[in-house]
């Protein structure tokens, strides 16, 4: 560059191209970026001007220095404007997107609770405890001997055919029943022995009222002198926490291989207390769970004296109970999940 006319073209050109430029610019990223292509202390064209000043006569330097100063001046001021410009359009439209009703209903967030085969198990976890019961839980693969034969149903023993089971392996099975555990317990402790056993069980059964899966609850107590009218207390004083004070019992002869006497235990009916309506089927009666008196042979098996010890046990279905307790009259609304009816289901 020789002169000042050439310099005075170059800065018209200069600032046509920064206005021109500008219209296309739609955000402040590209702003910066277009701003640098001119200030850039390295690459810009308004610094590259400034280079020239070495080709300048010593005389025009001033002026030409003067020149260049105010473009860049003009430049720096145009950019500002303009970034705080669209910076304040930016943020005005983030603010726009990011708006929180608040006056808005909130989206309703339901808190989770305990299923009501949970809740029932726990209610009866702590009825049983508040007696003494301590808790035994067995594992839901048993051997046959702790399923059935040291219960005093060996192989060939009509009462297996009570419930269809599920075998892994000639040996091996999916407990049936958690009376097994009474078997695991009675062989570990001394008596005394109170326990409470709850678990999963197993039987290929279904249909309304049967699942093949379910939750038992065994209880056990061996002691000396036990007999059935300990075992009508206890179970007296479950019926009326679940059911309700007014409830009562009565013990019905039955069959189970491990118990003698065996009995079935009906609660008085907590819908019509008594008088029969068709949830008792007009008998005024539920029946809700099998016991007895310990089969001495069961005792026996587990090397406990019979003559000294008697015990007392007894095993109720979880679901059975919380059906009966919530009014469900088909066993797979407990494990649908489907929280239109676990909602209804409450404590
Ligand atoms: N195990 C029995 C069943 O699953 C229930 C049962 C009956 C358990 C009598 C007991 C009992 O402990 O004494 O059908």
């Amino acid at each position: 560059m020789q002169d000042l006319n050439e310099l005075r073209d170059s800065i018209n050109s200069i600032k046509e191209e920064i206005v021109n430029g500008v219209k296309e610019v739609r955000n402040s990223k590209a702003l910066y970026e277009f701003k640098k292509t001119f200030l850039d202390s390295k690459a810009g064209k308004i610094n590259a001007l400034m280079k020239e000043m070495k080709n300048i006569p010593n005389e025009l330097k001033a002026e030409f220095g003067k020149n260049v100063n105010e473009l860049k001046n003009w430049a720096g001021v145009k950019f500002d404007e303009l970034d705080a410009s669209m910076k304040e359009a930016e943020a005005k439209q983030r603010y726009e997107d990011e708006k929180i009703d608040i006056t808005m209903p909130a989206v309703k967030c339901s808190c989770g609770k305990l299923h009501p085969v949970t809740l029932v198990k726990n209610q009866l976890i702590d009825i049983f405890a508040s007696m003494g019961f301590d808790v035994y839980e067995g594992t839901e693969i048993e051997n046959d001997y702790y399923n059935f034969t040291a219960l005093n149903t060996p192989q060939d023993h009509p009462a297996r055919d009570m419930q269809d089971t599920f075998y892994l392996s000639p040996q091996f099975l999916l407990r049936t029943q958690t009376s097994s555990g009474q078997i695991h317990v009675m062989e570990n402790r001394k008596p005394p022995i109170k326990i409470l056993s709850p678990g999963k069980v197993f039987r290929s059964d279904d249909d309304a009222t049967h699942s093949p899966m379910f939750t038992q609850m065994e209880g056990l107590v061996v002691d000396k002198g036990i007999t059935l009218r300990d075992l009508k207390g206890m179970l007296e004083v479950m019926v009326k926490r679940i059911f309700g004070e007014g409830t009562t019992t009565r013990l019905r002869p039955s069959y189970f291989p491990f118990t003698e006497p065996s009995v079935e235990v009906d609660v008085s009916c907590f819908e019509c207390g008594g008088t029969g309506c068709r949830l008792c089927k007009g008998t005024g009666w539920i029946e809700v769970l099998g016991a007895g008196i310990v089969n001495k042979k069961v005792l026996e098996n587990c090397n406990i004296d019979s003559n000294e010890y008697s015990g007392l046990a007894f095993g109720v279905g979880v679901e059975r109970l919380a059906m009966l307790k919530y009014g469900i009259n088909n066993i797979k609304l407990l494990y649908e999940s489907d929280l239109r009816v676990l909602e209804q289901l409450d404590e």
